[in-house]
């Protein structure tokens, strides 16, 4: 069979039921649309920000229009969000946007999917982690006065470019030792958490999302109390390329929202809650965003973040002179909101290794379900060993815009997938259809390719080394083994085993 195989969405849909992978049906709508909450705000909104009103880096600072960028790129995963809400309710299996490829574009652009959304969950999990431990700093520091020593909290390029002092670092013979031990630790843990079952997950995943949105409301109440006008002004420094810029750089905030198709197969009635999920999820979190700028800006006047740019929420607080509570209360948020996301996507990407290994396309040995948890333990493993060592040593922007390119390449698939199986299997039940006709899903593909090349050219190139490493180990394993082109699918369906 040709590598361009599709598997039929009749295949796809009995599989899942087999036994010894089958995942149990525990969440409810409004498990998913915490789900989504928890993926979605994270390091985006409480870090990046900061950088996209100044503009350090890229020299066009959003300024106050940062707002009008918010709106934007909800604007364009709305498009996604509504392919994503169509797919995953026709076929509610863990594989996400792997699986709607597999039974779209065929197996190699399924592979590919597959292989590329290791790039958005796992290498998205390594920025957050990184993000993460920063804050942990900040509020160990701000709460107690306590700093981890900077060589236990950040990676090596990061300690040489601010200029510290590798003498004054331990030694390992030559080797200075330097790693981030506090990222490491916090995956590790989550690790745990979830190899020891989903339905405990997702209920401290509904404790993590209740603290963040409080704070956010708490930060968005101070904002408007120190709310000046006057700070408007100018509204957009940077002009139409400042809004554009920032934009690009706050996509990294709305990531997450597909995160919630991953677990559509221990959903109770996917049909329902898939769109309730990853639309309702979407709205929640732009409105949270639109409020949180709208007052970040109005507190004080844009350039003023450049000090603190990591951290610019706090750095509002500051300017005003709020209480120290409050500061301690929003650095502690943002620490929970950065262990909200980083539980749903380090839940999410054993899920898909899962998917394409039961599809014989990775070793059976990552498809097992522990015979008590009934989670997929192996991937879950994996997975936190390889997203901790890459946190210990990797650097935090590098990462945050590899997970960029690679979700919104992984976004222009899934609306493509709409558009072919809406043309292959016109008549198939779609319990929730994308409104628009094919205009969502090409707007869906135009506005991810526009904000795909607004990224770098190394982070270009460092995808398409990830793409040709990914077809170097199809062509050696899952070429051989994909239980579809082996015919081992049809034999089942034969001796009538589904
Ligand atoms: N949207 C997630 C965050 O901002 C990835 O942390």
């Amino acid at each position: 069979m040709s590598i361009f195989q599709v598997k039929s969405v009749d295949e796809i849909m009995a599989e899942s039921g087999e036994k010894g992978h089958k995942l149990s049906k525990v969440l409810g709508s409004f498990d998913v649309t915490m789900i989504g909450i928890g993926a979605i705000i994270g390091a985006g909104i409480f870090a990046m920000v900061g950088e996209a009103a100044v503009g350090a880096s890229s020299g066009y600072p959003a300024g106050p229009a940062l707002i009008i960028s918010f709106i934007l790129t909800a604007i364009a995963c709305g498009f996604t969000a509504l392919c994503y809400a169509e797919l995953s309710a026709m076929v509610p299996i863990s594989g996400s946007a792997y699986t709607y490829a597999y039974a779209t574009m065929g197996e190699l652009v399924a592979w590919i999917i597959g292989w590329d959304l290791i790039i958005e969950y796992a290498i998205g999990n390594v920025a957050v982690a990184i993000s993460w431990s920063g804050y942990f700093n900040d509020f160990l520091n701000s709460a107690f006065g306590i700093n981890i020593p900077l060589w236990l909290r950040l990676d090596y390029r990061t300690f040489i470019q601010k200029g510290f002092d590798l003498a004054a670092v331990p030694h390992i013979g030559n080797i200075p030792v330097i790693f981030n031990f506090p990222a490491v630790l916090i995956v590790l843990s989550l690790t745990a958490l979830l190899v020891v079952g989903v339905r405990k997950s997702t209920r401290f995943n509904d404790f993590l999302v209740i603290i963040k949105l409080a704070v956010l409301a708490l930060f968005v109440g101070v904002g408007f109390y120190y709310f000046n006008i006057d700070n408007w002004t100018p509204f957009a420094p940077g002009g139409w390329k400042g809004i554009q810029v920032g934009a690009a750089t706050i996509f990294f905030a709305y990531i997450g929202f597909d995160a919630v198709s991953t677990v559509a197969e221990e959903t109770k009635n996917p049909k329902r809650d898939m769109p309730i999920g990853i639309i309702g999820s979407l709205i929640i979190c732009t409105l949270v965003y639109i409020l949180v700028t709208v007052a970040l800006t109005g507190m004080m006047p844009f350039m003023e973040l450049k000090n603190k740019i990591a951290e610019p929420l706090i750095a509002a607080l500051d300017y005003n002179h709020a209480a120290r509570w409050i500061i301690v209360v929003v650095a502690l948020g943002s620490v929970v909101a950065h262990t909200a996301v980083l539980l749903v996507f380090q839940m999410g990407q054993p899920r898909i290794f899962f998917s394409m290994s039961r599809d014989g396309l990775l070793p059976p040995y990552f498809a097992r379900i522990h015979e008590r948890f009934k989670t997929p333990h192996v991937t879950t493993i994996w997975t936190g060993i390889v997203v901790a060592v890459l946190a210990a040593f990797c650097n935090i922007d590098e990462m945050a815009n590899l997970c960029n390119i690679g979700t919104l390449f992984a976004f222009v698939l899934v609306c493509m997938g709409v558009i072919v199986l809406r043309v292959k299997d016109p008549d198939r039940p779609r319990p929730f259809r994308a409104p628009g006709g094919f205009a969502t899903p090409v707007l869906g593909i135009l506005f991810c390719l526009f904000l795909m090349l607004g990224l770098d050219k190394i982070t270009w190139l460092r995808f398409f080394v990830w793409l040709v490493i990914g077809l170097i180990i199809y062509f050696i394993y899952g070429y051989k083994h994909s239980r579809l082109r082996t015919g081992e699918l049809v034999l089942k369906r034969q001796q009538g085993k589904y």
